[in-house]
C-alpha cells in the first residue's frame, strides 16, 4: 500500500498471543501506525514498504517445541529495530544462538522488576517498577552480544538487548495496563529506537482514505449496505464525502432485526445524513432460507450469501456498481488472518467469513485497518448524533444466533419483546453506554412455571450483559440485583412465551459474547 499512513510505520508479528490487538493500539495511540501480520508473512511482503521497526508478539507456544511458530529468521538480518515481547523475545533468544527452558518458579501476574539501566526503551524509568508477567519458559542463556537490562527475583533476564543490532527482548507484557510504565517503554522503542515521529493520526488516515476512495473506485458506482451501526454508517458517510452520488445506500431488512430497528435507522438516517437511502424488506426470503437450520456456522453462511444476492440483484439494476461497501474493522480482519495462523477459527463473522466464495461484486473496506474506539473517535468528527455513537455492536446474522437452534418467526417475536425491555431497563439505569453489549438469548427449553393459579410451560431466556473494550475479550457485568431482578420480572410479566429469566456469569474466553 503506498499510503501517507504508512510512511512510518511498525509490523506487528503475530504468534498467537491474546494481547496482539493491544500492541497495535499501544503503538497507534503513540501516533505511529501499525499493522499486524501472522508470523509467517512473507519478507518480500513485509518489505514492500519497509517498516521502520518490528514487534514480535507472546504467544501460548514454548519456542523448544517441534511445531512452535517461528517467523523468516532473515528478520533478523535486516538491520531493522526489532522488541520481542514473552515468546517474542524467547524466540529471538532461541534463533540468535542463546537457550530457552522451562523455569520450575512461573511467574504469573504483577511482578517487581528491576531495571539494570535506565536507557534506550527504559529511558526515563524508575529503577524498581511494577510489570505483567506470564510465562512458563525463560531465557537461560542469552545469544552472543546481548545483556541482560532488567532483572526480577526469580527471573536474570527480564530483558535483553542486543545494542548494536538494536534488538529488545522483555519478558513481561508492556501492551497490558498491568505494566503501569508499558506505554513509556514502547514510546521510547518508537521514537528513540525506531525513530518514528509521532505523526500519524486519525484526520490523516480520513484524508488518505477518501483520497484512496475516489483513486479506486473511479467512475464507478458503489453499493453500501447500512445497518445502522456505527462501523457501516462511518464507511457510508466517509465514502459519500469522496464519491457523492456514486454512493448507493441500501438498507436490508432480513427478518432478523431488532423491535423497531427497521423504521429507527430510516429515521436516522434521514434526519441527520444527506444521503439517499434504499429500503428493502427482504425478510421473507431470509427466514425461508434459514427454516430448521439449527448450525450457528451455517446460519451465518446462509445469511451472509443471501445479504451478497441481495446486493447484486440491486446493483442489476441500479446498473455499473463493481463494489460494494463494508464496515469492517481491524479486529474482523486479523480474526480472519488469524485463520491460518497460531490461534483457531472461532465463528465467521459474516461481513468477512461468511461471505460467498463467488460473488460479482468487489468489496471496499474503508475502515478495514480501524479498531472500534476510533472508529468512535472519527464518527465524532463527522458530527453523528449521539445515539448512533454509542448504539451497542449488533450482529450481521442478527437475531438468528441469538435463538438457538431454528428461527421462527413465533421466537423472534418473542425475542424482540424480551429484547425491547432489556434495552429500555438498561438505558433507564445508566447502564446502556457503560457495557459493551446486554442482550437475551432465547433457550430451546421450555421449563415449567406458574401463574396466577395456572401452569406455564415456556421458554426461558438468558440474559447477557458484557463489558469488553472491542470484543475480543469481555466480562460478564456484575449488575446490581435490584435491576436484575426488574428486568426479570418485566420480562416474564410482559413477554408472552417466557417464563424464566437466567443469568449469564461466563467471561470471553472461555465463553463468546454471542452464544452462537
Ligand atoms: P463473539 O460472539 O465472537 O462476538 O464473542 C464478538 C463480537 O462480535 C459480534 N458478532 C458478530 N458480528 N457478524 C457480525 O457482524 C457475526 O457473525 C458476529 N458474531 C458475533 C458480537 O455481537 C460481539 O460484539
Amino acid at each position: 500500500m503506498k499510503t501517507e499512513k504508512k510512511k512510518e510505520w511498525i509490523a506487528i508479528l503475530d504468534f498467537g498471543s491474546q494481547y496482539t490487538q493491544l500492541i497495535s493500539r499501544r503503538v497507534r495511540e503513540a501516533k505511529v501506525y501499525s499493522e499486524i501480520f501472522p508470523y509467517y508473512v512473507e519478507l518480500n511482503k513485509l518489505l514492500e514498504n519497509p517498516p521502520k521497526g518490528i514487534i514480535l508478539s507472546g504467544g501460548p507456544a514454548s519456542v523448544y517445541e517441534k511445531q512452535a511458530p517461528r517467523c523468516n529468521e532473515k528478520i533478523f538480518e535486516l538491520d531493522l529495530p526489532i522488541l520481542g515481547i514473552c515468546y517474542g523475545a524467547q524466540l529471538i533468544a532461541q534463533v540468535l544462538g542463546g537457550k530457552v527452558a522451562k523455569t520450575s518458579q512461573a511467574e504469573y501476574g504483577r511482578i517487581n522488576i528491576i531495571l539494570d539501566n535506565q536507557e534506550d526503551i527504559f529511558y526515563g524509568l524508575p529503577t524498581n517498577t511494577t510489570c505483567w508477567m506470564s510465562h512458563q519458559d525463560l531465557v537461560k542463556d542469552l545469544p552472543l552480544n546481548f545483556k541482560i537490562i532488567a532483572h526480577s527475583e526469580n527471573t536474570k533476564a527480564v530483558a535483553m538487548v542486543n545494542k548494536s543490532k538494536k534488538i529488545y527482548g522483555v519478558q513481561f507484557h508492556p501492551e497490558v495496563t498491568h505494566t503501569p510504565l508499558g506505554k513509556k517503554i514502547f514510546k521510547n522503542f518508537l521514537y528513540h529506537i525506531c525513530r518514528c515521529n509521532p505523526s500519524w493520526n486519525l484526520e490523516s488516515f480520513i484524508r488518505q482514505s477518501l483520497s484512496e476512495i475516489k483513486e479506486k473506485v473511479g467512475d464507478w458506482k458503489v453499493i453500501a449496505g447500512v445497518s445502522g451501526g456505527i462501523d457501516s454508517l462511518v464507511a457510508a458517510v466517509l465514502t459519500h464525502q469522496a464519491i457523492g452520488n456514486q454512493l448507493h445506500c441500501i438498507f436490508i431488512n432480513n427478518g432478523l432485526l431488532r423491535k423497531g430497528e427497521a423504521e429507527e435507522v430510516q429515521k436516522i438516517f434521514k434526519e441527520n445524513f444527506k444521503i439517499d437511502l434504499n429500503y428493502i424488506d427482504a425478510s421473507n426470503r431470509f427466514l425461508d432460507k434459514l427454516r430448521g437450520v439449527s448450525a450457528p456456522e451455517v446460519k451465518r453462511k446462509i445469511i451472509g450469501e443471501e445479504f451478497i444476492r441481495v446486493f447484486e440483484e440491486n446493483a442489476e439494476r441500479i446498473g455499473k456498481i463493481k463494489y460494494l461497501l463494508q464496515g469492517t474493522l481491524y479486529p474482523d480482519v486479523i480474526e480472519s488472518i488469524s485463520l491460518k495462523g497460531p490461534s483457531s477459527k472461532i465463528k465467521s463473522h459474516h461481513n468477512v467469513g461468511g461471505l460467498p466464495e463467488e460473488m460479482n461484486l468487489k468489496i471496499l473496506e474503508p475502515l478495514k485497518y480501524l479498531f472500534k474506539d476510533e472508529v468512535r473517535k472519527i464518527a465524532k468528527k463527522l458530527k453523528f448524533p449521539q445515539e448512533v455513537i454509542w448504539r451497542q455492536p449488533f450482529p450481521g446474522p442478527g437475531l438468528s444466533i441469538r435463538i438457538i437452534g431454528p428461527v421462527e418467526k413465533e421466537k423472534l417475536d418473542i425475542l424482540r419483546e424480551a429484547d425491547e425491555i432489556i434495552k429500555q431497563e438498561i438505558k433507564k439505569n445508566g447502564l446502556y453506554k457503560k457495557v459493551w453489549q446486554s442482550f437475551g438469548i432465547l433457550l430451546p427449553i421450555k421449563t415449567v412455571g406458574v401463574m396466577g393459579d395456572s401452569r406455564t410451560y415456556d421458554f426461558a431466556l438468558t440474559l447477557r450483559i458484557v463489558s469488553s473494550s472491542d470484543g475480543m475479550t469481555a466480562d460478564w457485568v456484575k449488575i446490581p440485583y435490584k435491576i436484575l431482578g426488574e428486568i426479570s420480572n418485566r420480562i416474564i410479566n410482559e413477554v408472552k412465551g417466557i417464563n424464566r429469566v437466567v443469568y449469564d456469569i461466563s467471561s470471553k474466553p472461555p465463553a463468546t459474547i454471542e452464544w452462537e
